[in-house]
């Protein structure tokens, strides 16, 4: 990447935009000492290792290795690249941004696309209301969405025409390939001719809103029974349908940190207008780990409200799986009286879909109303058997927890509270030790797993990676051991790619006197890389910082490069093995 912004302008924007206030509009923070901690907002945790670091204003997740600057942390939050994630910091610290010629065909495609989605839905929206839709419109009426919903969420029609959008773009001055890139615009190559084609007809269409209202992307219904039900848009450059959630940019304002995550478009858009605003759904895939982890930034509650049928009880197990993983609390939706919400409202009004939210399980209940489901309770048997196995469940509940479902235990089956307070504190014994021993091993997993895939090379050469972050901290920290150290310093002594990356660029910038700043480095580095500096600057409490020991870990980089260069003695000729030989008896003398 192209250095685009002066130090100057990066210190600016970073001295505007403190890191602790950034971050802590995301994250919870809490302090510790010199640093501050939450729960990583990159991957789902219980326990704190997302660690914010006010000296350096840099982060790192000891859980998953995320990690860099204020710059950084707005690029993987807001999935931004690496320009709009300047301008997004430039816009809250109202900052002008310099020169606006740091032109990048990647954001200006990303660009393109916002524009061509936000007048894409605006044509869809305005069909509705002509002749072209109004099978369409008419579908909605049917339906009972009100014209206010149909205005809240934008819906359009999709005309009964392979070109209408297209040219409607194409005159607006977008290029075919940006409606492609879009996924607004389709094309089958016949005969050595390409043929383009608008990618949603005769559809009742669904503009789908990221967090900052930018439409990024669409799913259409058919107007009858045919098959598939819904076209969605595929994945483009600005849309990753696995990170967003449908009406996410509704509910994430004022909803008391508690959001109900249901099925469909259809669910949330009759949840809204009965007034239920924090209604929010996926979009065509099963949950994901990024939307639970979306979840749980804007919310602590999530009431699940999934179809009662066999599919859906599947999704209600694998979302309280997900779940678990983090501190949002779950409730599961039970839908008596209806297949869906909507259903429920239609016929049944908005007070009943209420009474179903607040009567919801929390997901202890559910579970323990799923175990009982499976024992024929009146039985002595399935008694002591539904108790075995709800006291196992119950061994992973905190002790508040334990107690109150205890004491309702006892009511209902007529045995001694005690007792199974007993029985629970037996089966949380035998859990505890297999269960670290498994979490142990799943943590070493991931980190492994991580770095083989981040940085394959780290893997292989653990010591010479070792002795290359001991170099490249102690000069971060001691520009002046450079100038000592900088005739033994080159590229070729570092294996790893990445720290390799880190040095050329850091020794471009002592070169020339430059900052060796984190935020000055990001600029020339991808995220990746940003996160491996971050890394750095937070392991940098366990180096001495002397000359010494930079140069003991230059003399490891040194014997690690010999090592590489010096084949093995089975691929040696005679010749030069002899060679060998004679150097390593010099050697020794
Ligand atoms: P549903 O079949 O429940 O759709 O699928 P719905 O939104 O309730 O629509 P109606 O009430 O039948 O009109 C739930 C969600 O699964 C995705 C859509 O996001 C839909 O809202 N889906 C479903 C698809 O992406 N493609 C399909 O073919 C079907
Ligand atoms: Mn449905």
């Amino acid at each position: 990447m192209a250095m685009r912004f002066n130090d100057d302008f990066i210190d600016k924007l970073r001295d505007s935009n403190d890191i602790e206030s950034v971050i802590g509009s995301y994250v919870e923070l809490r302090r510790r000492g010199r640093t501050l901690t939450g729960l990583c907002p990159f991957h789902n945790e219980k326990t704190p290792s997302f660690t914010v670091y006010p000296e350096t204003a840099s982060y790192y997740c000891f859980g998953c290795g995320a990690g860099g600057e204020v710059i950084n942390f707005i690029r993987n939050i807001e999935n931004l690249d690496f320009i709009e994630a300047v301008k997004f910091l430039a816009d809250r610290a109202g900052i002008k941004l310099p020169e606006d010629n740091f032109d990048d065909a990647a954001s200006n495609l990303r660009r393109r696309i916002f524009e061509a989605n936000r007048d894409a839905a605006r044509f869809y929206h305005e069909t509705l209301f002509t002749e072209q839709g109004k099978a369409q419109l008419d579908y909605l009426m049917r339906r009972n969405v009100s014209p206010k919903m149909i205005k809240h969420f934008g819906l359009g029609a999709a005309p009964d025409d392979w070109h209408a959008l297209e040219n409607h773009l194409k005159a607006k001055g977008f290029r075919r390939d940006e409606l492609v890139a879009a996924n607004l615009l389709r094309y089958s190559d016949k005969n050595g001719k390409r043929y383009y084609y608008d990618a949603f007809r005769s559809k009742v269409m669904y503009p789908v809103i990221d967090l900052r209202g930018n439409v990024v992307a669409f799913g259409g219904r058919v107007l009858d029974n045919s098959k598939p039900k819904y076209i969605n848009t595929s994945d483009t450059p600005v849309y990753k349908k696995s990170n967003e959630l449908f009406a996410m940019n509704f509910a994430k304002n004022g909803n008391d940190r508690k959001l109900i995550l249901c099925e469909g478009y259809m669910d949330v858009i009759a949840l809204h207008g009965a007034g239920f605003e924090n209604a929010v759904a996926g979009l065509g895939t099963a949950l994901t780990p990024e939307q639970v982890s979306l979840i749980s930034r804007y919310a602590d509650e999530v009431a699940l409200c999934y179809d009662s049928d066999e599919a859906g009880q599947k999704a209600v197990r694998a979302a309280l799986s997900l779940f678990s993983k983090t501190g949002v609390r779950v409730k599961v939706i039970r839908l008596e009286g209806g297949k869906d919400p909507d259903e429920i409202i239609r016929t049944h009004g908005k007070e009943r879909f209420a009474k179903l939210l607040s009567n919801a399980d929390n997901d202890t209940e559910y579970k323990l109303s799923v175990i009982r489901s499976k024992y024929d309770v009146e039985t002595a048997d399935g008694k002591v058997n539904f108790l075995r196995e709800a006291a196992a469940f119950l061994a992973t509940a905190d002790s508040l927890e334990r107690d109150v479902y205890a004491m309702r235990l006892s009511d209902e089956l007529g045995v001694s509270k005690d007792a199974i307070l007993q029985q629970i504190k037996g089966a949380a014994k035998r859990d505890y030790y297999r269960k670290s021993k498994n979490q142990f091993n799943e943590a070493q997993k991931k980190v492994a797993e991580m770095e083989k895939s981040v940085d394959p090379q780290r893997v292989k050469n653990m010591r010479a990676a070792r002795a290359e972050d001991i170099v490249l901290v102690t000069l971060l920290n001691n520009a002046e051991f450079y100038k000592r150290f900088k005739d033994r310093l080159n590229n070729d002594i570092f294996i790893t790619p990445v720290n390799k990356r880190i040095f050329s660029v850091l020794a471009a910038r002592f070169e020339s006197n430059e900052s060796t700043d984190i935020s000055h480095l990001s600029q020339s580095l991808t995220s990746e890389e940003t996160g491996a500096v971050a890394r750095l600057l937070a392991k940098h409490s366990m180096v001495s910082n002397t000359p010494k020991e930079c140069e003991d870990c230059i003399i490891v980089l040194e014997e690690e490069k010999k090592k590489r260069e010096t084949p093995s003695p089975s691929q040696m000729s005679d010749d030069s093995f002899l060679a060998f030989f004679s150097s390593l008896n010099k050697e020794d003398n």
